[in-house]
């Protein structure tokens, strides 16, 4: 069993590079599969969710060459299968993404019933009425998604709630559709817009992802043959600014797209912290004890639900009482149990939790429930005074491309030990 093992308190210093995205990257490289040819795709984390992605690619029949840690090149000429590698579509939430892109590709794919973090209910009836209004059944097959197409053709799909991985997964199925597809009520991330530029890329046309109403007109085919470079990662950058603030540091956060992260940027000034934006760096930095904040998560550009754990330690080490709402998912404070053990005194229930503000958290062994509050408890180790281990690492590896090699350059006493 792998386990972080963290000696604190430490301010975080220094510089840091911020990867690509990791929620975009897990939707461009099934969108490969839209492609009839050759592209390469630079700037991906090499992550636990990016390599099982091209494992499942390759499954499909996509042959994939690695040039290095951070650049493929994806050749998808010989899609010869339709049904994914079940076991490994399970593993992850954004293994939906398979369906859109296939159904667009093959007109019929079979993977398992996504998984992911245990944030609570994570439906996708969105994304199937989204399939289905473009003409293809989806049925669910003893755990299971199978679904088929003699054709798809363009319609209009209102989303009855902003869901980031139906906007994207209507948007990957209504690329090769025929005709129109409009999709209103659509969600704005910053991701989104980047999975529209690759496709335009590759030969797409879609026009106004990041708007409330994206229109893809069907094409009869996507080429490939570019390079595209994927857009910098919000929630580490935000992971970074946060960890700044909490631990009383100063650094500077490169490679990152302000603009994604005023939200958070607001916030920080609010609570007392510094923000000072110079291009594509973001440097923050925070010398006295935080000011009590509430905060309410919500579709961006609102304050994003995967920075919520990371804001909560700054909050549990705040001045006052802050009270935190979560609006997306309905099972996000588990983390808050593990902080209670380091001395934090949060009451959470539903989705709401209240922060009591304390002087100290304390190092304790703690586990990491799901990959943000995973990130929440390095932030909250490194600003604890003792020794803290966290386990349950593969929800971080998933999500954040050497987590404790970034955090060591910036100070932080952190190790990786099997036991
Ligand atoms: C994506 C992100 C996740 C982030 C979330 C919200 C990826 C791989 N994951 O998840 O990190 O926390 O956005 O920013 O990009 N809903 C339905 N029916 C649906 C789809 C969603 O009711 O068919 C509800 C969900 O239960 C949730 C809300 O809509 O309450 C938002 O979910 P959604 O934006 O779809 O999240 P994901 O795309 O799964």
């Amino acid at each position: 069993m792998e386990k972080l093992v963290i000696t604190g308190p430490t301010p975080l210093k220094g510089e840091i590079f911020v990867s690509g995205a990791k929620n975009s990257a897990v939707a461009i490289l099934p969108a490969t599969l839209l492609i009839d040819g050759i592209c390469t795709i630079k700037n991906l984390p090499n992550i636990s969710d990016v390599r099982i992605t091209c494992e499942i690619l390759e499954g499909l029949g996509a042959k994939i060459n690695w040039i290095d840690k951070n650049t493929i090149e994806v050749d998808t000429r010989d899609i010869n299968n339709t049904i994914a590698p079940i076991d490994l579509t399970r593993k992850f939430r954004a293994s939906y993404y398979l369906i859109g892109s296939m159904l667009g590709r093959k007109k019929e794919i079979e993977v398992g019933l996504p998984g992911g973090c245990n944030l609570g209910a994570r439906p996708i009836d969105q994304h199937i009425k989204g399939f289905e209004a473009l003409g293809a059944k989806v049925e669910i097959i003893s755990g299971n998604v199978c679904a088929r197409a003699e054709k798809l053709i363009g319609n209009t799909v209102y989303m009855d709630m902003v869901s980031v991985g139906a906007t994207i997964n209507i948007m990957l199925a209504g690329v090769l559709a025929e005709g129109t597809t409009i999709i209103d009520n659509a969600a704005k991330e910053p991701h989104i817009v980047d999975i529209a530029n690759f496709l335009n890329t590759m030969g797409a046309d879609i026009r106004g992802a990041g708007t409330d109403t994206i229109k893809i007109n069907g094409v009869t085919k996507l080429k490939g043959g570019q390079t595209y470079s994927v857009v910098p990662d919000q929630i580490e950058a935000g992971t970074f600014m946060l960890g700044a603030v909490a631990s009383r540091g100063d650094l500077i956060i490169k490679n990152c797209v302000p603009e994604h992260l005023e939200c958070i940027t607001a916030k920080i000034l609010e609570i007392g912290g510094n923000v000072e934006i110079n291009g594509d760096s973001i440097h923050v930095w925070c010398d006295t004890k935080p000011n009590k904040a509430n905060v309410k998560t919500l579709p961006y550009p609102g304050f994003p639900t995967d920075l919520q754990p990371q804001i909560g330690v700054v909050l549990s080490l705040a001045d006052g009482t802050s009270i935190i709402n979560e609006s997306i998912w309905e099972s996000r404070f588990q983390y808050t149990n593990e902080l209670n053990k380091m001395g934090a005194k949060i009451t959470a229930q539903g989705k709401s939790a209240i922060f009591e503000g304390v002087d100290n958290l304390y190092g304790a062994s703690v586990y990491s429930t799901d990959l943000r509050a995973g990130a929440a408890l390095i932030i909250a180790g490194v600003c604890a005074t003792g020794t803290t281990e966290i386990y349950n690492l593969h929800h971080i590896d998933r999500g954040y491309e050497n987590i404790e090699e970034k955090f060591r350059l910036l100070g932080a006493n952190i190790e990786r030990i099997i036991e």
